[in-house]
């Protein structure tokens, strides 16, 4: 094993949740921001707007999100894109009113030591499903599609698409209770060898702290839309 995926993994630990991080205020907060962000992606299709927290729109909430990070993970580095200037970018924000499948977002530099991600919801309804597996790549969406799998000309920050983690798991069946429950969304053959370790429900006002080599997925529960912050760190 290479030294660097040592040093991932040697500061990996369980996914956490922090209740009540953020007050009502705070939370309108970021949902203004959210508001007077431009939009970088509108896919109508899937009916999912993604918004890049760029920095300087919102300032106190910028320092207020690293102090309580730090104060949780200690010392990091935010891992993020960069806009075409140049700056560096918080995270992303997400509406989506469809689940989003299985991946890993571990990044698009191979060299990084990757480290936690957080996820913040602005919508009171919605779960995420963190599997016990984790992978130590680059940033992937696992899927059967063969129409997914043919996409290579992939743009800057884009996830490539696999099906190898068929190949690193095993092959046991995923249970199908929590497919049902949970992820109906997904083929249940694309869980093949996969173990469930937390699901987050989503609660405002709470945070979200997990590796970033688990594979993890949207559950099937949206009611109308939902909108979350993913944020990413390195050392
Ligand atoms: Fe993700």
């Amino acid at each position: 094993m290479s030294e660097l995926i040592e040093k991932i993994k040697s500061s990996e630990g369980s996914p956490k949740i922090l209740k009540n991080l953020y007050s009502e205020e705070e939370i309108n907060r970021f949902l203004n921001l959210y508001k007077i962000l431009p939009t970088t992606v509108h896919n109508k299709k899937q009916n999912v707007i993604k918004k890049r927290w760029l920095q300087g729109y919102d300032k106190i909430l910028e320092k207020l999100f690293c102090e309580r990070l730090k104060n949780e993970i200690g010392n990091f580095k935010m891992d993020n894109l960069q806009t075409e200037d140049g700056k560096d970018i918080f995270g992303l924000i997400q509406e989506s009113h469809s689940p989003i499948g299985l991946h890993v977002d571990s990044g698009f530099n191979i060299k990084n030591q990757i480290y936690k991600q957080t996820l913040i919801p602005l919508t009171p309804v919605g779960s995420t499903v963190i599997f016990k597996n984790r992978f130590y790549g680059n940033s992937t969406s696992f899927t059967l599609d063969p129409n997914e799998l043919k996409k290579k000309d992939l743009g800057y920050g884009q996830n490539k698409r696999s099906s190898e983690h068929l190949e690193l798991y095993g092959k046991k069946p995923f249970d199908k209770k929590i497919h049902e429950k949970y992820l109906s969304h997904e083929k249940i053959e694309n869980l093949a060898g996969l173990e469930v370790e937390f699901i987050y429900e989503w609660e405002l006002g709470s945070m979200l702290i997990f590796d970033r080599t688990h594979l993890h997925a949207s559950s099937s529960n949206i009611q109308g839309k939902k909108i979350g912050i993913a944020t990413f760190t390195k050392k």
